[in-house]
């Protein structure tokens, strides 16, 4: 396991968690949605109502495969990445796939007090929010590592999603420090 990609429902934190827990293990941080902004020029929202939801898509599916971290990295994901077949192929090459699980309830109390997110405004942005959760919630279960944070401060999720992804980076040490013995084994002889 090279990288941890933390994936999850919008407003699930994964921006916040993402850029502490790199901070903790002294990683990098690469935020999908800042990288697409970056790119661009301009917001997600401008994205979305001058060129629509598809050209953000492919947008995004581009970003995420041309990502190549070098160092080891915490790679924050938007709400809808993962969704995309081919986008959740490259993400699971890349390490860990660690999904921050939040309620419904939440996550509609989260995106009233922000109105960056394009597919929660407007007068259906309460259902077509409800709607997404629905639909994206089994494909959100199929991540390496599902955590529930309802109700945890920033800190205390990154501490439950570095205990159950801990036992991964300790075994991918021991991996690599087997491999290196090997080597220079291998270059003694
Ligand atoms: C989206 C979530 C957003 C952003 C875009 C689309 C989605 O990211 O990528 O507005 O499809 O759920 P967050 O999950 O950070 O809100």
């Amino acid at each position: 396991m090279r990288h941890i990609v933390l994936i999850g429902f919008m407003a699930s934190g994964k921006t916040a968690v993402g850029r502490r827990m790199a901070a903790r293990l002294g990683w990098e941080f690469l935020d999908m949605d800042a990288l697409i902004e970056q790119r661009e020029g301009r917001a997600i929202s401008e994205i979305f109502a001058a060129d629509g939801e598809a050209e953000f898509r492919r947008i995004e599916s581009d970003i995420v495969a041309s990502l190549r971290p070098e160092a080891p990295t915490v790679v924050a994901t938007g709400g809808g990445t993962f969704v995309d077949e081919r986008n959740r192929d490259a993400l699971s090459k890349l390490g860990v796939v660690v999904c921050l699980m939040i309620s419904i309830d939440t996550v509609l109390d989260r995106v009233r007090r922000n109105d960056k997110r394009p597919l929660a405004a407007g007068a259906d942005g309460e259902e077509r929010v409800r709607n997404l959760y629905e639909q994206r919630m089994p494909v959100y279960r199929t991540a390496d590592v599902l955590v529930e944070t309802d109700g945890l401060s920033i800190d205390q999720s990154v501490s439950r999603v570095l205990a159950m992804v801990q036992p991964r980076l300790d075994a991918d040490q021991a991996a690599s420090a087997k491999a290196r013995r090997g080597r220079a084994r291998g270059a003694d002889r």
